[in-house]
Parts: structure tokens; sequence; C-alpha cells
């Protein structure tokens, strides 16, 4: 195939729905190896089955991404199994949407658990390998409210911005290890990101919103093969993309 995906070892968190999905689904129909983390253990192994069946690799792994031994765990039965991982996918997050003031903290404080410490640990498991191997490639999902705020999604978009800061000093820092960094920053993708809006108003005008704009979840994928695909001196940093008619 020769496109720069077949034969590389991937690990993708938050594979058990939405753009993880996806990206493994697609990454794999690409020829790589993809390595599955999420909580929902029997959708990743499904997934994993399905896969398999198809004539892919695939392995299924419990993890919880807040937990940073879960996450090391993930990336070592990647090394361990297929010797190497080219590829780490930090993609498991969430979007309990609220206005500040009605001080749902533990919603804030999951999504900085999950969303900006999930990401850490993720490199935290990925960079001595990658370090040792001299290559590899980090992406870390971040948001179209990683660029901007609006009201309702502060604390998310705090979040996202993080992201992004986390991987463009990262990106800095591995330069002598030969390691690409790539942010990808989706708008409106048809996912299951929105039921994690527990206000029942929040929930229903983001629904709608969904409903009119969202792009199918495979527009994710294709970003991510186009970043891997590159030849291994050209590096993408970033992908911004939106649904054609979302504006903002
Ligand atoms: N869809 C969009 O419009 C959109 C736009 C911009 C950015 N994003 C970002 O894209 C990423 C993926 O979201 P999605 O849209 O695909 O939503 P999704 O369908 O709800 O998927 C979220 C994934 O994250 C996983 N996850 C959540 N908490 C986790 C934890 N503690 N440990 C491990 N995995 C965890 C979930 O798996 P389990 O529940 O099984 O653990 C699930 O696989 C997120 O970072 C999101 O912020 C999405």
């Amino acid at each position: 195939m020769n496109n720069n995906i077949e034969g590389k070892v991937i690990v993708i968190t938050g594979a058990s729905s939405g753009l993880g999905e996806a990206a493994a689904t697609h990454l794999s129909e690409q020829g790589s190896i993809v390595i599955l983390g999420a909580r929902r253990v029997e959708r990743i192994q499904e997934l994993a089955n399905e896969i398999n069946k198809n004539g892919g690799k695939a392995l299924s792994i419990a993890t919880d991404v807040t937990k940073h031994e879960q996450v090391k765990a993930l990336v070592d039965a990647a090394v361990q199994t297929y010797g190497r991982i080219d590829v780490i996918i930090n993609n498991a997050g969430l979007m309990p949407h609220s206005p500040l003031d009605r001080l749902k903290i533990d919603e804030w404080n999951q999504m900085i658990d999950v969303n900006i410490k999930g990401v850490l640990y993720g490199i935290a498991a990925a960079l001595p390998h990658m370090q040792q191997q001299k290559s590899g490639h980090i992406i870390n999902v971040s948001s179209v409210a990683g660029h901007t705020v609006r009201p309702n999604g502060v604390v998310y978009s705090a979040t996202k911005h993080a992201v992004r800061v986390i991987s463009e000093g990262l990106r800095q820092e591995v330069k002598p290890y030969n390691i690409r960094t790539t942010i990808i920053s989706p708008g409106a993708v048809a996912t299951e990101l929105p039921n994690t809006i527990s206000e029942p108003d929040v929930a229903e005008s983001i629904k709608s919103f969904y409903e009119q704009y969202a792009i199918p979840a495979n527009s994710f994928a294709r970003t991510v093969a186009f970043a891997i695909s590159q030849p291994d001196d050209v590096d993408i940093n970033e992908i911004l993309f939106r649904p054609t008619s979302q504006m903002l």
C-alpha cells in the first residue's frame, strides 16, 4: 500500500464510540494495527472483533484515561504485543456544557481529568517509547472550542485550549527525537458527545444544533489519516475543520 499508515501500531483512546471508533475503523482499513482503549470494554471488544474479522489487526484494552497507570498499561500492551508504538491518538473526552453559575463543579473536574490530564497521561505513556525509537506521532484532539469561547462551554473550551498549548509545547520539545505532533480541532461531528450534557435546557439546544449541522465521524478519520500518511519529514501540526454549514 505504501501509504505510510500500513503496518503502523496506533493506540487510540476513547475508541468505543464517535471519532475514536471511526478513526480505528478507517486506519485499520488503511492497513494499520489499532489498539483500542475506553471504559466500555464490551464496545471496544466488539469493534476489535469486527476489525479482526475483516482481516485487520486490533486489540482492545479497558482503559480509564483518568488513571495514569491504565493509560501506561494500554501503551505498554501495544509495545509488548507489536514491538513498538508509532502513533497515539489522545481522543477521549467529554463535553458537559453548562453556564458557570450553575456551579457544576464535579463536571468541571471531570473535564479537567479526562480532557487535559487524560491527554497528558497519554503523552507520558507514549513518550519514553517514542524517544527510545527516535520516531513516533502524537495526535491530540482539541476542538473549534480550543480556538474560541462561547457561553455554556467555558470549562470545556478551557480544556481544549489547554490541549493546544500542551501540543505546541510538546512539538517544540520533541524535535531531537524525530517525533511528529498534530492537533486536530473538529467542529460539530455527529457522535455521542452531546449525551454528556446533564443540564436539560443546554442539552436540548446543543442537540438541535448537532441535528442541524453535524457531519459524519468519518470526516475526522480522514483528517487523522491525512496527517499520519504524510512522508516522515512532513509534520502536520494542526488541522481545524468544520461542517461547511457551521458558522461559529
Ligand atoms: N463530536 C464533536 O462534535 C467534537 C468536536 C470537537 C471535539 N471533539 C472531541 O472529540 C473527542 C471524541 O469525542 P466524540 O465526539 O467521539 O464523543 P463520544 O462519542 O462521546 O466519544 C467519547 C469517547 O471518550 C471516551 N471517554 C470518556 N471518558 C473516558 C475516560 N475517563 N477514559 C477513557 N475514555 C473515556 C468514551 O469512552 P468510554 O465512555 O467507553 O470510556 C468515548 O469512547 C473528544 O475529546 C471531544 O471533546 C468532538
